[in-house]
């Protein structure tokens, strides 16, 4: 998507500088940075601090991780028992997005299947892949969406269609289009006049700080919002849709995502307002039903709640907002249940959240 009106990635490799560069999402959007990333720990050190993030992201980082773990391997050390330490030092980073372990895992059966001397070359040819499938994948998402959102126009013609989501499942979160906003750029690209309400999403801001940025770069009419605020403009019939990603969703089609999806899953239930959830199937978690009781939740340092970052006085300030002495508590996700979930949009199309409907569309990848 856009930034200046440019074509970008969130992440590349540079076969010049033998690196992975990655946009240094912890600087939006008050400046535009990149980072080259040249060794395992630089990775996994982007994903904890989040210079990347969204479940994607995180998988195709982690992939691009293993690549550069495995470059800086001495031969005597290519064995499957080193290579499957890389993995589990890069799946410690975050323990939410599933994507994160399903990539290395899938990588590591790849690797098996040929000889370590190529394990080199290999895992950058299946790093380049997998990044290409999360964008087929999202573009499809975005497609299928689309349809949902063309359904809605045909309902209200001549009118706005308003669009609710959380946290950032832009494109930022992923590598091209996004998952929640996939549909929502191919609407505006179709010429459907629509308006996304973007949710601030405290702590980190991924809302007023990403996602407002990446729609104003595509020319997306948006308004940010508190995160209080999305009941009451569903009360005021002011969201047609909402749309937002997930980190996790069980094979029963409970969702993890972004702390405060359940609660507009909830306001969207009491007001009778669709609630989709955008995401490829590389965020699905088969081996689980109950995603309450199995999702690992992520709990991140407390002073991401007590200070705030942004600008002042042309500088920027990271400021206390609250008594320095007071505990706070950092959840990164919570666990919106199927029940409260109107559909999925995956890159196979559209199915109900319960495990008849997911399991007819992903029985291949489903033990
Ligand atoms: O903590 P983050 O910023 O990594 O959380 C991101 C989200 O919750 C996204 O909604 C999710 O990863 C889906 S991204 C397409």
């Amino acid at each position: 998507m856009l930034i200046n009106e440019q074509a970008y990635h969130t992440i590349w490799y540079n076969n010049e500088n033998k690196c992975v560069v990655i946009i240094d999402q912890r600087k939006l959007p008050f400046s535009f940075e990149t980072i080259e990333l040249k060794d395992i720990k630089e990775a996994w050190h982007a994903i904890q601090d989040m210079a990347v993030r969204g479940a994607p992201l995180i998988g195709v980082t982690g992939a691009y991780g293993m690549y550069l773990g495995i470059t800086n391997l001495d031969p005597s050390e290519l064995t499957l028992d080193k290579i499957n330490k890389l993995g589990d030092y890069l799946k410690s980073s975050r323990p939410t997005a599933v994507n994160l372990e399903i990539i290395i895992d899938e990588l590591i059966a790849n690797l098996q299947a040929c000889e370590p001397q190529s394990w080199e070359k290999e895992a950058l040819v299946f790093a380049e892949k997998i990044k290409q499938r999360e964008i087929d994948y999202c573009s499809s998402i975005g497609d299928h969406g689309l349809k949902l959102i063309e359904e809605i126009a045909a309902t209200k013609p001549g009118e706005t269609i308003n669009i609710l989501t959380h946290c950032n499942a832009g494109w930022l979160a992923c590598i091209d289009w996004g998952t929640a906003t996939a549909p929502i750029y191919k609407a505006h690209q179709k010429g459907i006049d629509i308006h996304v309400w973007v949710d601030e999403t405290r702590p980190r801001n991924q809302g007023a700080k990403l996602t407002a940025w990446e729609l104003l770069h595509n020319h997306v009419p948006h308004t940010i919002v508190p995160d209080n605020t999305g009941g009451h403009l569903m009360q005021h019939g002011m969201v047609d849709l909402v749309i937002v990603g997930s980190d996790r969703t069980t094979r029963a089609g409970d969702v993890a995502n972004k702390i405060g999806t359940y609660l507009k899953a909830l306001a969207a239930n009491d007001n009778n307002v669709p609630f989709f959830v955008a995401l490829p199937s590389t965020t699905f978690d088969f081996n689980i039903s109950d995603g309450v009781r199995d999702i690992p939740i992520e709990q991140r340092d407390e002073n991401e709640v007590k200070y705030m970052e942004g600008i002042a006085s042309n500088k920027l300030v990271n400021a206390l907002i609250m008594p320095e002495d007071s505990k706070a508590a950092n959840y990164g996700f919570d666990v919106t249940p199927a029940r409260l979930v109107t559909g999925l949009i995956t890159e196979r199309g559209i199915c109900e959240a319960n495990e008849t409907a997911i399991s007819e569309k992903f029985k291949d990848l489903m033990s």
